[in-house]
Parts: C-alpha cells; sequence; structure tokens
C-alpha cells in the first residue's frame, strides 16, 4: 500500500519504493520526456533533478548530537552521523546525476561502475570499475536514471556487495514495473526513489513511455 508524507512536495512511499511526486521533479521530468528536447536541456535537467533526488533519498540519515560555538554562546547542535556517503553512478547515464547530488553532498565519495546493457540479450556487461575501499562502512548511493530490465542495477548492487557495501540505496529517474520486481528479488534489502514507475517494457527493453536512451540524449550519441 502506498503511504503519503508531506516532504518538499508529496511522496508516495510503499516502504521499498518511494516515488518523489514533488511538482519540480515532476515538472522537470515532464521537460526531460519530451523528444524535442535539446541535448544541453536534457542533462541541466537531469542534474537539477538529481538535486531534488538527492535531498529525498537522505531525508531520514541518522544524525548525532555535536556541540558547537555559535557567535552568541554555545549550543548542541546536530550533524549526520557516520562517514561520508559514497555515490555510485553506472555509467554512462549515472553520471548526469552526479554534479546535481555533489552540489548537496559535496564531500561524498566517488564510485565509478562502468556497465552498458547488450543490446541483443539485454545482459548487463562491465567494463569499469574503481569504489573507494571503505565501502562497508558507508552508505551507498547508487546512481542510474533508467530502471528497464533491472539488469544494469542488479550487476551494480553485486558488484558493489562483493565489495562489502551492506548499506545501499538505488536512486533513479524512471521505473519499469518490470524492473522493480527484478530488483526487489535479486536485492530486497535494497531501497528505491524514483521520480516516476512507467507503464511497461517494449520488445527491446526500453521503457514506455519513458524517454528513450537516456544516455544518447545526455551525450547526444544518435
Ligand atoms: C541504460 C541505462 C541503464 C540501463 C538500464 O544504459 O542508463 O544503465 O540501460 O537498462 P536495464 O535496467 O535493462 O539494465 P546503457 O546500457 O544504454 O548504457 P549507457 O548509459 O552507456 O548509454
Ligand atoms: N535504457 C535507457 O536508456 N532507456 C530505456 O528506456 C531502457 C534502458
Amino acid at each position: 500500500m502506498l503511504a503519503h508524507h508531506g516532504t518538499l512536495g508529496e511522496t508516495m512511499s510503499s516502504g521499498r519504493v518511494t516515488v518523489v511526486d514533488h511538482p519540480l521533479v515532476q515538472h522537470k521530468l515532464t521537460l526531460m520526456r519530451d523528444k524535442e528536447r535539446s541535448t544541453q536541456g536534457f542533462r541541466r535537467l537531469l542534474n537539477e533533478i538529481g538535486m531534488l533526488l538527492a535531498y529525498e533519498v537522505t531525508r531520514d540519515l541518522p544524525l548525532e548530537p555535536v556541540e558547537i560555538e555559535t557567535p552568541i554562546g554555545g549550543m548542541v547542535g546536530r550533524q549526520i552521523q557516520g562517514k561520508k556517503l559514497v555515490l555510485a553512478p553506472i555509467l554512462r547515464a549515472g553520471v548526469g546525476f552526479l554534479d546535481g547530488m555533489l552540489s548537496l553532498l559535496p564531500s561524498a565519495r566517488v564510485a565509478h561502475v562502468g556497465l552498458y546493457r547488450d543490446p541483443e540479450t539485454l545482459e548487463a556487461v562491465e567494463y569499469y570499475f574503481k569504489a573507494p575501499s571503505d565501502l562497508a562502512d558507508r552508505t551507498v548511493l547508487v546512481l542510474d536514471p533508467m530502471l528497464a530490465t533491472a539488469n544494469s542495477a542488479v550487476a551494480a548492487l553485486d558488484r558493489l556487495k562483493a565489495r562489502g557495501a551492506v548499506d545501499l540505496r538505488f536512486v533513479c529517474l524512471l521505473a519499469a514495473p518490470e524492473g522493480l520486481a527484478r530488483l526487489a528479488a535479486a536485492h530486497p534489502d535494497v531501497p528505491v526513489w524514483t521520480a516516476a514507475i512507467d507503464s511497461h517494457l517494449n520488445d527491446h527493453g526500453y521503457i514506455v513511455p519513458g524517454l528513450g536512451d537516456a544516455g544518447d540524449r545526455m551525450y547526444g550519441t544518435r
């Protein structure tokens, strides 16, 4: 069942999947879906939505007390507990979220996960991986605008867990119901934040209505 709680706008959460329904996110997402949107516009909007999603995905991070001195006197403030977060974009399209997220989380570490989807089999093929060595001690936000079959997301999470990560969250822009089901089956411990859940996948594994190929639209490589 979807529960509602007020946030920046309205956010719907099923416990494992949170749909960030804030008006700014939805407005910008609609602009991005438009096939006439320029490469520059698409990239800028993805960056802006990344910032808004960073706000939502971090809203329940634990805080700890910290003693500070203001110019007027002492007080106990609150700060985010533990080590700095890790942002783990799945290349290429996940990089589109990175700058926006880093503008809110400037001290975050970055893990790059290079994967492409084989166009015939739709299996994820790894071509690059570089991550901080202490993943086990950090919250890891895995970033990819598109959750389609979830082959890429599952492969990235498998890889990050094999390197020690235990506290993971997945952030995307669009999710297909098929991808959400597969991700829940493969990694039931990983909660998901998305701006929308679309209708279904087409015969080529593209999200319908979706926005097309996110990487190609970001980088103008069609
Ligand atoms: C796209 C997208 C995801 C993946 C989603 O990447 O950015 O990583 O497909 O599909 P899936 O859920 O079925 O795995 P793509 O392989 O096209 O690479 P790119 O980002 O380099 O364009
Ligand atoms: N990858 C994309 O970029 N778009 C889709 O719709 C599916 C996978």
